[in-house]
């Protein structure tokens, strides 16, 4: 089954083809984040019209690249959230035209499910598995049980993981997004060098707005010359410290021997060191399925394809309603 898969939840705009799932045929991204940075993080109004710009063109890209026409394509595949309504709406307005011009199913996927299914691409992964989906506005631990049923176990009870890279990125003057510089900044820094204290919350949720304050208020404390580096580093083995303890915790109380990982920050490779040493089985995508892409969109639409979704309903959203009560069924198209 081919999907043409189409991403525009936030400031990168991503059209690609997945086979049955797990095959990347083509996986195109065209990113913002130059347009953004003057911003130091993404301004809505700008997000929307590069979207604007470039999509049909993406689109047509897309399918010459796969040396495809839009006829033997079985199904459009498109992010519904959460994530900025107006950036959502140019990728779905797209995928709504196309899908009735050209008679191809519409499949609506959950940004935070996509994510998950990025683990699926180019591999043999199979559920139950325990994930950690860490992201720019997401922290979760999510059983996985099967390819669309899951719980969400734990959560960031205020800022996200990635938000914490980017606020702290800023804070040590790194340009947005923080969570690849400061990783890079990181590298020949001493883990030992600052004390930073460790969100204390209970079971599988985070909380990392005390550590980015703690960081502010120890920059405030230094001397102007201070060792970036090491602050760096010092941030990067606490946070990846966290993550680690709560996905391995959640792992070991269900029973599970693989951990997943998922999302932007997924792409640390302390984050992904740390974990390929644990005695869990460790999946985790390719470093450019890592960041928002639009394969993972395809994975999740064909894992969804059985999956009844009311077409005049369908809409886009801001934030995720998994963490409201719903019907398993429903909550990864929605
Ligand atoms: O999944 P993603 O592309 O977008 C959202 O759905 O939010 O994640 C973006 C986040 C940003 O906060 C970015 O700083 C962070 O992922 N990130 C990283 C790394 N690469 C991206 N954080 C830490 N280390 C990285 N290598
Ligand atoms: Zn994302």
């Amino acid at each position: 089954m081919l999907i043409l898969a189409i991403e525009t939840s936030c400031d990168d705009t991503g059209c690609a083809i997945v086979e049955d799932g797990r095959k990347v045929i083509v996986n195109n991204i065209v990113s913002q984040i130059e347009k953004h940075q003057e911003f130091g993080g993404v301004k809505p109004s700008v997000a929307k019209q590069a979207h604007l710009d470039v999509i049909d063109k993406l689109i047509e890209q897309t399918l010459k690249d796969a040396n495809l026409t839009i006829e033997k394509i079985d199904a459009i595949a498109v992010t519904l959230g959460p994530g900025l309504v107006i950036s959502l709406l140019v990728g779905f307005n797209k995928a709504k035209e196309l899908a009735k011009k050209y008679n191809k199913k519409l499949i609506g996927v959950n940004h935070l499910f996509g994510h998950i299914c990025s683990n699926y691409l180019e591999s043999d992964l199979e559920p139950p598995f325990t994930c950690l989906l860490a992201s720019g506005g997401h922290t979760q631990v999510i059983n996985v049980k099967t390819f669309t049923d899951y719980e969400i176990i734990g959560t960031s009870l205020d800022d996200a993981c990635g938000e914490a890279f980017d606020k702290v990125g800023r804070l040590l003057g790194l340009p947005y997004p923080g969570g690849p510089h400061l990783e890079t900044l990181a590298i020949n820094g001493n883990i030992k060098a600052f004390e930073l204290p460790i969100g204390k919350v209970g079971n599988y949720d985070f909380s990392f707005s005390g550590l980015k304050t703690a960081v502010l208020r120890l920059i405030e404390k230094l001397p102007p010359d201070y060792n970036k580096s090491d602050l760096a580093a010092t941030f990067q083995d606490n946070v990846t410290n966290t993550l680690l303890k709560k996905v391995c915790k959640a792992a070991k109380d269900h029973n599970s021997n693989k951990i997943v990982i998922a999302g932007g920050v997924s792409a640390n490779k302390t984050l992904r060191k740390k974990l390929m040493d644990t005695e869990f089985q460790v999946f985790m995508p390719g470093l450019k399925y890592c960041t928002d892409n639009a394969a993972m969109i395809g994975s999740a639409g064909y894992f969804l394809r059985d999956i009844p979704q009311d077409l005049e309903t369908m809409d886009v959203f801001a934030r995720d309603p998994s963490s409201i009560k719903l019907k398993t069924a429903s909550r990864a198209a929605l």
